[in-house]
């Protein structure tokens, strides 16, 4: 590793820390949504203990042994959103995100996974990290573009969620790809890269 992975990053606007029993309510909360019930894989419905479960037995876990990485998005003190790494195979990982509805659209999810980004290259030393989504999750696919993640294909019923296989979008970033700035555009390509899943649309 080429630098302890940090349990607490600032960004300009947020704080990402780990997960915590105070957290529960609003991740509760969360996850019981629409937008995230559609596009992740959390059980419907989702219960108390479910996040109990999130906590106790993949959180904690995935810090104790440096499975997967995942922070809290804070801003102002609330809780927004949720950000991870999940470590793969060798020098490979994957990046998995969800932002709650009152956090939505002020580019938090982009400024909080730069900044998991930079765990992913600067101190995880991977490779390659990936993102996948289920086909159609433009929302996702909008911030993964705009941090500078390349548009790889499409995976045909290549993920189950909740017992129901679904097309998959495929994208990652590798450590020597340009990652974009907040408010800069992603270099040449990869926004063209992008044109199927948004529909012939090229327009960042
Ligand atoms: C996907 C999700 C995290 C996006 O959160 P967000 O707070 O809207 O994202 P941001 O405000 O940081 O937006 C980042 C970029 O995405 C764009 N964007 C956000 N929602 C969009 C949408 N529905 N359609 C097109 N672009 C969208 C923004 O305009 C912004 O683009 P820019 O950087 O070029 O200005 C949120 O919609 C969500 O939690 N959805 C449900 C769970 C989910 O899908 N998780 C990901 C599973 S792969």
């Amino acid at each position: 590793m080429a630098a302890p992975v940090p349990t607490e990053i600032r960004t300009e606007r947020l704080l990402l820390s780990p997960p915590t029993r105070d957290d529960l309510p609003a991740i509760l909360a969360a996850c019981r949504e629409t937008a995230i019930r559609e596009w992740t894989v959390v059980p419907v419905p989702y219960e108390p203990e479910d996040a109990e479960y999130f906590l106790t037995e993949i959180i904690d876990p995935g810090w104790a042994t440096g499975a997967a990485y995942t922070w809290s998005i804070r801003r102002g003190g609330v809780l927004v959103g949720m950000v991870g790494i999940d470590v793969d195979d060798y020098a490979a990982g994957e990046i998995g995100y969800w932002m709650a509805p009152h956090g939505r659209g002020r580019g938090y999810m982009a400024e909080a996974v730069r900044a998991a980004v930079g765990v992913a290259f600067g101190c995880l030393d991977l490779q390659r990290l990936a993102w996948h989504a289920y086909a159609g999750n433009v929302a996702s696919a909008a911030v993964a573009r705009s941090c500078g993640f390349r548009y790889e294909g499409l995976n045909r019923l290549g993920a189950v969620q909740r017992g129901v296989r679904r097309d998959q979008w495929t994208a990652a970033l590798l450590d020597t790809d340009p990652r974009p700035r907040a408010g800069e555009r992603p270099a040449a390509g990869v926004v063209e890269s992008w044109t199927v899943p948004f529909g012939g649309r090229t327009g960042a």
